[in-house]
């Protein structure tokens, strides 16, 4: 496969699992070509034309030569330049990595995560919000992600891979609409009496079996495994970041008993806690390594070779047949 086959793939099967379904994502593609339409010449110039096509702006190709054909990948969560220097070592050691696949986003992809963040307005409108409320609490927390996030040096991992010459691709909400998918076939079509089934169901996945061996597993934020779980949501495993901890209330008039999320600031765990909604907290880089599986099984059935690194449980479902 090249580097453009696989980022190919990565926009097509994040766009098969999206929440928002695919006509959900054609709509989303129809809202930003209007933008750019509507846009002074000027202004045209600064757009990423990418965003065109490609309805994840945290996914991207950060450095290479797309036509490069790839045979082996070093993939992983984070990566910094650390793991570009720990691929180039790798490579002395005559291993042959070709591409370097990271999930979290770096470089222009960091710098614009903000924008994948739409889709959860259509995510929670699907658990029963009003899209209009939904919009307008997104509206506001997108504009707080891009303040935040806009300080910080995104072009550290890019700069490392450009020096040392290896082309370097990160994958991001293509991957959580993967895991998504995964959890909410599980857990939002089947029936949960209490939480503690919640996370006994959670803990016979074999990336979280094996998180609760790196003391990493789920964990409770909220409520109690004794509760009754109620309708249980995965509503926070895509989207770019953390949303709004106003949602929670929305949610609970919604009818939602349970979140499953993969990580929650103290801010939002008070906010879910006072909702009296049950907060069950996978695991961050346990529940970005279901997604990024999901994803590198293809690769491999397509004859790629995967080194995992920088947290990332992988578990091949090609190779061992196991887990759902
Ligand atoms: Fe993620
Ligand atoms: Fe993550």
């Amino acid at each position: 496969m090249t580097i453009e086959e696989i980022y190919q793939l990565a926009i097509k099967m994040g766009t098969a699992a999206d929440p928002r379904g695919k006509r959900g994502v054609e709509k989303y593609l129809a809202r930003q070509k209007k933008i750019y339409d509507e846009l002074p010449q000027r202004k045209k110039e600064e757009f990423d034309l990418e965003s065109l096509k490609n309805p994840y702006s945290d996914t991207r190709i950060l450095f290479g030569d797309p036509s490069v054909n790839v045979d082996k990948i070093m993939a992983g969560i984070d990566f910094d330049t650390g793991e570009v220097v720990l691929a180039d070592r790798l490579n002395e050691k005559g291993e042959g990595i070709d591409l370097l696949i990271a999930h979290h986003p770096a470089g222009g992809a960091l710098a614009s995560l903000h924008e994948v963040m739409d889709l959860q307005v259509d995510l929670m409108a699907s658990y029963g919000v009003p899209i209009n409320v939904a919009e307008g609490m997104m509206t506001n927390r997108i504009s707080e992600v891009a303040r935040k996030f806009g300080p910080i040096n995104h072009y550290r991992s890019v700069d490392a891979a450009r020096i040392l010459g290896i082309p370097l691709m990160c994958i991001h909400t293509a991957w959580d609409n993967l895991g998504w998918r995964f959890m909410a076939d599980i857990f939002e079509k089947e029936e949960f009496d209490t939480v503690g089934d919640v996370v006994s169901e959670l803990k016979k996945i074999p990336e979280y079996a094996q998180a609760v061996k790196f003391k990493a597993g789920p964990s409770l934020f909220t409520g109690s495994e004794k509760n009754r779980a109620g309708k249980v949501v995965v509503s926070e495993f895509t989207g770019g970041t953390e949303g709004s901890k106003e949602i929670y209330e929305k949610l609970a008039h919604a009818g939602v008993g349970s979140i499953i999320s993969m990580h929650a600031s103290e801010e939002n765990r008070e906010e879910a806690k006072k909702h009296h909604l049950n907060l069950v907290i996978a695991g961050h880089i346990v529940s970005d390594s279901v997604g990024a599986n999901i994803f590198l099984d293809e690769l491999e059935k397509r004859g790629v070779h995967i080194i995992p690194t920088s947290g990332l449980i992988r578990v091949s479902r090609t190779k061992s047949g196991k887990g759902r």
